[in-house]
């Protein structure tokens, strides 16, 4: 009925999310408010996991890629659940780090890595830094040699796959900002040049094609071309590519049309391809990484909004203000991203109209959604707005000085605050 499996529906006609009224969840811990369905996240985690187990037995690791989703809170249960964590900057390695996270089991991506974040990461003995090109590279040769450390690295690569998504997050083409280029011989210099500074160990190598992505033959592609370039590499540099990161990316179901194949089918079919693959061109079979973020924790958020003024431009359209909007999920207004919106106290009530979903910041382009089918609202009804989970909370702004919604995780109908809502006094706390 919904496009997420966390949500349902009571006796009142409310929407409930892990087992919550949707309604109430809004009383009693305000509005705007994130909800996030703790058994989906933890289901979502085991089947990665699981389809690691039984497809390529158990010879890999899943890594959460934390800047869907970053606080503390998640950073224990994916530890709970026995993730890796993929960080990619300094605050959401101190993030993890305060919340008890193995430093060993974290990946540190990043295509600008400063001194302090690389020498922090070296402090830390961060299982692998992921590094984006030939400077940074030198550099942390440079940092490791100061420290007396070896650091275990991968590279990332540039593979030149084309993933069926929305252009603004294909990142595996040429022309992108991350990683190493492989049409223009720039992998294949970036191997040589790793195994040939002091201090860095080469033990993989990354990609990530994309976000968003449906189509599973994209990552089995990716993964031939990787295999490609480590035959390559160890044939001419005789390195042997020990660990294959694939990275994120999995489509999950925004709209009711939207469908993906189950998480297990990707991790099945690309297992086949590189255990063929690796076959053919008599490579060892190397440990894989895959970095879902987006579809552990998307489906599993709502965000919850109070709505204020309704304005109807006759012959135009009418527009629904609500009391949050592009401060708190900016992903309209970047790629014009769709959500299913519903009032939460009318769950299963006709959708009679369309209405234009705007925040109230002060922007013409804060809008959440363009024509959302929906019954006639009422001012001071709770809208849902569903598949929030990813890439909201972890993109909010204080834009116009609004202060972070609250971030509440329910679990068997039980909600707790696992982020708490900031003040004004916290919105200005680093004022001078
Ligand atoms: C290196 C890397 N890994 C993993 C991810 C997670 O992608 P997704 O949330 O689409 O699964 C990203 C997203 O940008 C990424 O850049």
């Amino acid at each position: 009925m919904f496009v997420s499996d966390a949500l349902g529906v009571n006796e009142l006609d409310h929407l409930t999310i892990g087992g919550a009224d949707a309604v109430e969840l809004a009383g009693t811990y305000g509005t705007p408010l994130y909800v996030m369905d703790e058994d989906l996240i933890r289901k979502n985690a085991r089947a990665f996991r699981g389809s690691v187990e039984r497809h390529y037995g158990g010879k890999g690791h899943v890594a959460f890629a934390s800047k869907a989703f970053c606080c503390k809170e998640i950073c224990r249960i994916m530890q709970e659940e026995g993730l890796w964590l993929d960080v990619v900057s300094g605050g959401e390695l101190y993030t993890a780090l305060a919340a008890g996270f193995p430093a060993e089991h974290i990946f540190f991506h990043g295509n600008n890595k400063s001194v302090e974040e690389l020498a922090e990461a070296l402090d830390k003995n961060v299982g692998r830094i992921v590094v984006d090109h030939f400077f940074e590279m030198e550099l942390l040769s440079q940092l490791a040699q100061a420290a007396g450390k070896t650091v275990d690295i991968q590279m990332r690569i540039k593979p030149g796959v084309e993933a069926h998504t929305h252009k603004f997050i294909q990142t595996g083409q040429i022309d992108s900002k991350f990683g190493f280029a492989l049409e223009t011989g720039e992998a294949l210099e970036g191997i040589r040049t790793a195994l040939s500074l002091p201090n860095l160990r080469l033990r993989g190598l990354h990609c990530h094609i994309g976000s968003q992505i449906f189509e599973i033959t994209s990552f089995t592609v990716a993964a031939r071309v990787m295999l490609g370039l480590a035959a390559q590499a160890k044939s001419e540099l005789d390195w042997t590519m020990e660990e294959l990161n694939l990275g994120g990316g999995f489509g999950i179901k925004y709209l009711t049309e939207h469908s993906h194949a189950p998480y297990e089918d990707f991790m099945e079919a690309v297992s086949r391809t590189i255990g063929d693959t690796c076959r053919q061109m008599n490579l060892p079979l190397p440990c894989i990484i895959i970095e879902p973020g987006r579809s552990i924790v998307g489906s599993a958020g709502i965000t919850l909004y109070q709505i204020g003024a309704i304005k109807e431009i006759p012959g135009i359209r009418t527009y629904l203000s609500v009391d949050g909007g592009m401060a708190d999920n900016p992903r309209y207004a970047l790629y014009q991203s769709e959500y299913e919106m519903l009032l939460a106290g009318r769950a299963t009530a006709p959708k009679t109209g369309a209405y234009t979903v705007a925040g109230r910041c002060c922007e013409s382009g804060d809008l959440l959604g363009k024509e959302i089918p929906l019954p006639k609202p009422r001012v001071g009804e709770v809208l849902a707005v569903l598949a929030t989970g990813a890439y909201n909370y972890s993109m909010a702004s204080n834009y116009n000085r609004l202060p972070k919604p609250a971030v509440v995780m329910v679990r068997d109908g039980k909600a707790r605050v696992v982020v708490r809502r900031e003040t004004y006094e916290d919105v200005a706390s680093h004022d001078v």
